[in-house]
């Protein structure tokens, strides 16, 4: 039986959890792939025997090497240091920059017509390494966190209102940081817009919780980052491929004039279907949004040229 192939790179805490949340979906042949002997055959292997009692299917092969993940439609690049408490996202540059770059050389090899989801931190200056060390088009490279980082806007919503989850729309745009932008005007809860439902203070204690929401987790896990919402957000974005949903979402993607951002990658809703990052949608933001949304992505252009000079360094 042969299905859609979908590679995962980096078989730790968030590969692992995106290849079980693929694994149950019963349609794709997945490959785990990690540096570490035996973690990502191991895994598949648990994998494969938690589907006789799931009722899936799924093929899962754990590899060290990337010749099975050829003609791969999509690659989830989640290989990658974590941070550990009181470390910030940013404190992983160097040593990421090295392991995407050395992936995406791989993935680009093996399967050259695949769509990359960039999972690593620092999310936005790893998709630009992405971008830049693959020369795919930038429809084809999408980074992960505008949907965790709104998934858990929205559960701190429904926690404050006592309302379902399934009620609040939100939009956090930016980079995924501590000057992410939660867009508080084209949030809804049942349609009405959140301002209506909350005080000033309310809400300023639930953009500050969101913006501190990745550390909030590691400071209690002490050993690692998050997972199970970064992989059932990675998820989210995979179907909307697959299934060719069209689903607006936000996600890192290279903006060419977009936002008055030029050749920027950072947080914007995007249009994903079975071609990738479709389209940029543009909201019409205020002057105070505007603001916001530049300092974000000053702080993620800084990154960037960051991760620009140690790619330059070394080729
Ligand atoms: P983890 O430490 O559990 O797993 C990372 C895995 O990558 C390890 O098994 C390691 O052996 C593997 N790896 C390292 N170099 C590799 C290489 N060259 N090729 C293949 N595999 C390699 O970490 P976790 O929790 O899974 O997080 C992974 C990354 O994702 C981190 O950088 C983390 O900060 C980031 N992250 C980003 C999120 C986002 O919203 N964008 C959310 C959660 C995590
Ligand atoms: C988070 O926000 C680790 O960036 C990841 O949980």
């Amino acid at each position: 039986m042969s299905r859609r192939k979908i590679t995962v790179v980096g078989a730790g805490n968030v590969g692992g959890s995106v290849t079980q949340r693929l694994a149950e979906k019963n349609c794709y042949d997945l490959v785990l792939v990690d540096i570490v002997e035996g973690l990502p055959q191991g895994k598949a292997l648990d994998l494969v025997q938690a589907g006789s009692v799931c009722g899936y299917d799924s093929s899962v092969v754990g590899t060290n090497s990337f010749e099975e993940t050829a003609g791969s439609s999509i690659v989830v690049i989640t290989s990658g240091i974590a941070r550990k408490p009181g470390m910030s996202r940013s404190e992983l540059v160097q040593t990421n920059t090295k392991i995407v770059q050395s992936v995406v050389k791989e993935i680009v090899a093996h399967s050259p017509q695949a769509m990359l989801v960039i999972v690593a931190n620092p999310l936005d200056a790893m998709t630009h390494v992405a971008y830049r060390v693959s020369g795919f088009p930038k429809e084809r490279i999408v980074g992960m966190a505008g949907v965790l980082d709104s998934a858990r806007f929205r559960s701190f919503i429904a926690e404050a209102l006592q309302v379902s989850v399934e009620n609040i729309h939100a939009m956090v745009l930016g980079g995924h940081g501590d000057s992410m932008v939660p867009l508080i005007r084209y949030t809804t809860v049942a349609g009405r817009p959140l301002n209506e439902w909350c005080s000033n203070e309310t809400l300023d204690a639930l953009i500050k919780r969101t913006r501190e929401g990745g550390a909030e987790i590691v400071n209690l896990l002490k050993t690692g980052s998050a997972y199970y919402a970064p992989a059932a957000s990675v998820v989210e974005m995979v179907e909307a491929m697959t299934k060719d949903q069209k689903k607006i979402l936000p996600c890192a993607v290279s903006c060419e004039g977009e936002y008055g951002f030029d050749d920027l990658v950072i947080g914007v809703p995007v249009k994903l279907g079975s071609n990738g990052a479709e389209a940029i949608i543009e909201y019409a933001l205020t002057p105070e949004e505007k603001t916001a949304l530049g300092n974000s992505a000053q702080a993620v252009k800084e990154l960037c040229e960051q991760v620009d000079l140690m790619m330059d360094k070394k080729s």
